[in-house]
């Protein structure tokens, strides 16, 4: 059975195109795993909160001396962490906010990213320790991103791909549904980019 956590990242609710194009994923992902069980994280009904003082204290201190107080600070982290630790695939629906990934997207990222958890340093340098993992991206932005002079404001999936790429998760895949505000672009944008969704015959042995 895989386990899949779908992110969305909308303020747009069901009418959001990332988060359309995120379930289209899904959909196309339960045809090739029909008892696959899927876990909605919507991190703007359900936000995760700003990493706070008490929080990075107890991210650098052994959990046996951790206090109460870091033991609540930490606790989104410890689940966020441990959800993601299980999972196999994720699905992460973003649309592009003034140039860049949601800030409650951010805030996510910024609780998974735990030093011996989920990445370490040696002497090689930094390494990803959430391996495994086959990760699609299911983005949407206003303007034109897939072609154009727009492509170099494109931070969304450089980002993305790095941060999640330093955390050991290389194999990431991204749809666009892009232009939404485009006329004549922002009409077949979505349909465009859920008929190309290609899910891999070789999932199986990865992840
Ligand atoms: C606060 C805000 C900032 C935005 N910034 C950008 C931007 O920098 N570039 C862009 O192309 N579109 C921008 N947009 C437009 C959204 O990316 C676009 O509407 C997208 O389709 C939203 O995705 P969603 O439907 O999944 O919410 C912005 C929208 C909002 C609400």
């Amino acid at each position: 059975m895989k386990k899949i956590i779908h992110i969305t990242s909308s303020t747009k609710g069901a009418a959001s195109f990332s988060t359309q194009l995120g379930k289209a994923i899904i959909e196309k992902l339960q045809i090739q795993y029909p008892d696959s069980q899927v876990i909605l994280r919507d991190l703007i009904a359900d936000p995760a909160p700003y990493v706070s003082t008490g929080e990075v204290a107890a991210f650098f201190m052994p959990e046996d001396q951790h206090t109460e107080e870091m033991i609540k600070a930490a606790a989104y982290s410890k689940a966020a962490v441990t959800e993601l630790l299980d999972a196999d695939i994720l699905v992460i629906s973003a649309p592009l906010i003034n140039l860049s990934i949601p800030a409650q997207l951010k805030s996510w990222l910024d609780h998974i990213t735990r030093s011996g958890q989920t990445f370490r340093y040696s002497e090689a340098g930094p390494e990803g320790l959430v391996k495994g993992k086959k990760v699609f991206l299911a983005l949407s932005g206003g303007a034109v991103y897939t072609e154009g002079p727009m492509q170099a404001f494109d931070f969304l999936t450089p980002y993305l791909k790095g941060m999640l790429g330093f955390l050991g998760m290389t194999d990431t895949t991204a749809y666009w549904a892009d232009g939404t505000s485009v006329p004549g672009w922002k009409e077949t944008t979505l349909e465009r980019a859920i008929q190309s969704i290609s899910i891999p015959e070789d999932l199986e042995a990865m992840a």
